[in-house]
């Protein structure tokens, strides 16, 4: 004997589907909005095999590039860099991060030092060294150029990795490579 079938409900099916409609909408567009939030604190790997690291900052956390980006044009942004090296990082006048960091190690005797916005210059306080917004010395006794490392942003991510080019402030090989 056969069983016999419920006969469906047409008003609780269109219900039933313009609920699970509604929902799937809801869901898409909240993915659609979080995506790119959740896609960064969630991203593939922290390092690449080019020696490559994401920027964190104090705590070990990544920063956002749209974080640093906000700061005002101009600003030297520190952040953890390769090794757990500060590293100034610093915000275009077109609102863009500059391609290379700068490595906050003085080159005289290993002193970090404080960006000096009124005098446009790294000042180190340890013996009065000072040092340009690209990183040449001006005044000793620092003995070198800071040393840089190489910054690219992709959506939120701030990778940084070696500098092993030619330094394009003095022309040459880098003196850390
Ligand atoms: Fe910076 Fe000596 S460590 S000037």
């Amino acid at each position: 004997m056969e069983e016999s079938i419920p006969l469906e409900n047409p008003l609780m099916s269109r219900r039933q589907l313009l609920n699970f409609l509604t929902g799937a909408a809801v869901a898409a567009t909240a993915t659609a909005a979080l995506y790119p939030a959740a896609k960064f604190f969630v991203p593939p790997a922290e390092g690449s095999e080019d020696g490559s690291l994401l920027a964190k900052d104090i705590y070990g956390n990544l920063i956002p590039a749209s974080q640093i980006l906000a700061y005002p044009l101009g600003t030297r942004a520190l952040v953890a860099g390769l090794a757990g090296e500060p590293t100034y990082l610093t915000v275009r006048e077109d609102g863009t991060l500059h391609p290379w960091g700068i490595v906050d190690n003085c080159t005289h005797l290993g002193c970090t030092f404080p960006w000096n916005p009124n005098d446009n210059q790294f000042q180190c306080p340890c013996h009065g060294s000072r040092y340009d917004p690209e990183g040449t010395v001006v005044r000793g006794p620092a003995p070198l150029p800071l040393k840089l490392v190489r910054v690219a942003v992709a959506e939120e991510a701030i990778w940084i990795s070696p500098w092993k080019e030619t330094d394009p402030r003095t022309g040459k090989k880098p003196w850390w490579v």
